[in-house]
């Protein structure tokens, strides 16, 4: 892989940034970017630096017509000694291969893309927000380029990474969320797309998206595409559920997103000897927990989301609050825990963090 180029823009063009209690998910971009392009007959070559800005693609790229794309979503936290922390990046490059191969889109060099990476946070590290809850959010990305019609997987593909300041996902911050229980649409099917982080099933997540938010909740709760009965994933976030004491989550089944925050929340909990189990829930037991009282707390977990505490769901005309509607002490155990690591606050016992 041929060397990394830099053409960075000068200090008086660059961008002002955002007020610290004003940044809304998703909406700043610093001034710069990683891509990097693909050829069947070159590999991945000419990783780049570059100022952030529109790029040019011919209306036949694939990706606008097939989807062929996938993305990742990792955060850079400042410390409150100025050092710069990822959280577990190499697990995203990981799983961003992982998402590849199911969309047959060329593996990159995962210790490569970290190194690419690192020195694009080097060069915009004054975007690292300072204020607490703040973060950078990173959105590494690959979309198929090539100019076809034809069913066939992209001979031609860019690998770009951009960065955004954001504060929190949700407006409820670390207040509980409330939540709708989809029975009528299916995000995913066994076999499907559903583990791979690619646009599509995002989009096909929207339309049961916009219902919800039209009668006001957060996000919905997917069940399983098959029965109709299990509990997946909320879309943004995966969802552990504390019922008599014990913790428990979905198992992973193929169309449920294998999260990193998931993983590390199952890893805190067996360290603090807390029982969390694996397995299919489905909502009947969920609410039969409910009615027997012994539905404890909800929460999700995700890169954007962090840990976000469900204070409601509802399902048709069965609604259940959750805790009071407040934020429980197990979900915010673990996101002080969480949050602490990510931000050098908590010692890193796990070696997650990853210096810049
Ligand atoms: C993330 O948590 O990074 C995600 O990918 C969720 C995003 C779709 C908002």
């Amino acid at each position: 892989m041929s060397e990394l180029k830099m053409d960075l823009i000068d200090n008086e063009n660059k961008k002002q940034k955002p007020d610290a209690d004003k940044i809304a998910f998703g909406k700043h971009y610093s001034d710069h970017m990683f891509i990097m392009d693909y050829s069947t007959d070159k590999g991945w070559y000419d990783p780049r630096i570059v100022p952030y800005e529109p790029i040019t693609l011919d209306p036949a790229a694939m990706i606008f017509h097939y989807g062929q794309t996938v993305f990742e979503g990792l955060k850079a936290y400042r410390t409150t000694t100025d050092k710069i922390l990822l959280f577990r990046p190499e697990q995203n490059f990981k799983r961003l291969n992982l998402s590849s191969d199911r969309l047959s889109i060329p593996a990159i060099d995962e210790e490569l893309a970290l190194t690419y990476l690192k020195k694009l946070i080097e060069v915009e590290k004054d975007w690292v927000p300072q204020a607490e809850g703040n973060s950078l959010y990173i959105r590494p990305f690959i979309i198929a380029t090539e100019p076809n019609l034809s069913l066939a997987p992209s001979e031609t593909y860019q690998f770009m990474i951009i960065l955004s300041p954001v504060g929190s996902y949700y407006k409820e911050g670390i207040h509980p969320v409330r939540i709708h229980v989809e029975d009528e649409y299916t995000r995913a099917v066994r076999g499907g797309t559903g583990k791979a982080k690619t646009a599509g099933n995002y989009a096909a997540a929207y339309k049961a998206q916009e219902r919800a938010t039209k009668e006001g909740y957060s996000q919905v709760l997917w069940l399983d595409g098959v029965e109709k009965k299990y509990i997946e994933e909320v879309g943004s976030m995966n969802v552990f559920f504390k019922i008599n004491g014990e913790i428990v989550t979905p198992e992973l089944n193929g169309s449920i997103l294998e999260g990193i925050t998931r993983m590390s929340i199952i890893e805190l909990l067996k360290d603090w000897g807390i029982p969390i189990t694996e397995r299919k829930i489905s909502l009947e037991e969920l609410y039969e927990a409910y009615d027997q009282d012994k539905l404890e707390e909800a929460f999700g977990t995700g890169t954007a989301a962090v840990i976000s505490p469900v204070g409601e769901l509802n399902w048709g005309d069965r609604n259940m609050v959750i805790n009071n509607r407040e934020i429980g002490e197990m979900s915010k155990k673990l996101y002080d825990t969480l949050t602490g690591i990510q931000t050098g606050k908590v010692e890193d016992l796990y070696n997650w963090t990853v210096e810049v």
